[in-house]
């Protein structure tokens, strides 16, 4: 039987989302890779648990996270029922909904229909009242903004979500989101853009719009799948995330000027006596906005590598330069 670590919080740091009360760890883990029923439940169980004795309270699922989709739910619930029902009121869980689910016209995008009866169908996968947070994952842009947000606000009034979210919204859309949300009494809580040292994009404007409204933001992708992290630099391993069937990475995208980016990138973090992973979390967390991560992980291992990322000195304007040109290269 589970026990939870007594010591789990004690080296894990807490950091204050936007203008609100909620507090998130430095690192947390999402289930979008490796916790579908196609992966072995004793490997997805260990990373859960061996991540919450760490003090990572915050799993971030979606309603299509598997394959097939809706089983990373069906795995994370089954782990919630057997091993960390007496912790519910430590963990902050979140879902999502928008992008394909379910045949026919109601099962993706976000028409009120799609959005709440997706939220019944993620509650009763994991074996839940309520989610944390619950997020349109994606702009929808044949929908109403209204209706998209009128059924995240409606989720709260139903007692189905605490807090709300948005993610892959850009600068402008989410300025209108929140506004919309906010006028009808909901705090946009967090914003979830894709976000690492080689994919820039919320720097045009998304993290402006979150600091003056308040809404923290919860880079994912922080090590671009894994491309961040010593994984490639010796090739391509056989159990990794690019060699496997994911269509998201492929040998294709691991080329030659991605090697380069990737080696000088590695010496500035080694230079800094950190891990390349490590080096990307720390580098997101140099903006107050980002609240927190949302890394994957296929081992444990990997998971404790990267919460020893908080350790590390801050950066400097050498070592963030020398980041933005190798980067750049
Ligand atoms: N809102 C959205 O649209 C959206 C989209 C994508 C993801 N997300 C969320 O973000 C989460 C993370 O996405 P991601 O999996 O792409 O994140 P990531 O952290 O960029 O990449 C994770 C991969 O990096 C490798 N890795 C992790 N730590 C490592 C370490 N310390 N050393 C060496 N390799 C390491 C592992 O690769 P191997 O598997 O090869 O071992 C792992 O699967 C998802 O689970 C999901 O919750 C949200």
């Amino acid at each position: 039987m589970y026990m939870a670590d007594k010591r789990r919080y004690d080296t894990m740091g807490y950091k204050r989302v936007g203008r609100s009360g909620l507090k998130l760890p430095y690192v947390s883990l999402g289930l979008w890779h490796n916790f579908g029923s196609q992966f072995p439940h004793d490997t997805a169980r260990e990373m859960v648990l061996g991540a919450f004795d760490m003090g990572i309270t915050h799993f971030d699922l979606a309603n299509n996270y598997g394959p097939v989709p809706g089983s990373a739910e069906t795995t994370f619930g089954r782990i919630l029922k057997e091993d960390l029902a007496a912790w519910r009121d430590e963990l902050i869980i979140s879902t999502k909904s928008g992008y394909l689910m379910w045949e026919g016209p109601y099962g993706e995008w976000g028409s009120r229909k799609q959005m709440l009866a997706s939220l019944d169908q993620s509650l009763k996968r994991m074996g839940l009242e309520y989610v944390d947070i619950f997020y349109a994952h994606r702009p929808d842009p044949d929908t109403p903004l209204e209706e998209t947000m009128g059924a995240l606000e409606q989720a709260v009034r139903q007692g189905k979500a605490l807090y709300v979210g948005i993610s892959n919204y850009g600068p402008e859309r989410a300025a209108q989101a929140i506004d919309m949300l906010k006028g009808m009494g909901i705090h946009c809580l967090i914003h979830q853009p894709r976000y690492n040292i080689l994919d820039r994009r919320p720097e045009g404007g998304l993290y402006e719009v979150l600091a003056e409204k308040g809404v923290g933001a919860i880079p994912f992708s922080p090590l671009a799948q894994g491309l961040l992290t010593n994984r490639y630099l010796g090739g391509i391993p056989a159990d990794s995330r690019a060699a496997g069937k994911s269509v998201f990475l492929n040998p294709e995208q691991i080329d030659q000027a991605t090697l380069d980016k990737i080696t000088r990138l590695n010496q500035i973090a080694q230079a800094r006596g950190q891990t390349l992973a490590q080096m990307a979390i720390s580098w997101l967390h140099r903006d107050p906005v980002t609240a927190s991560v949302i890394i994957g992980a296929s081992k444990l291992s990997q998971i404790r590598d990267c919460v020893k990322a908080q350790e590390a000195p801050p950066f400097d304007e050498r070592e963030l330069k020398a980041i933005d040109e190798a980067a750049a290269v």
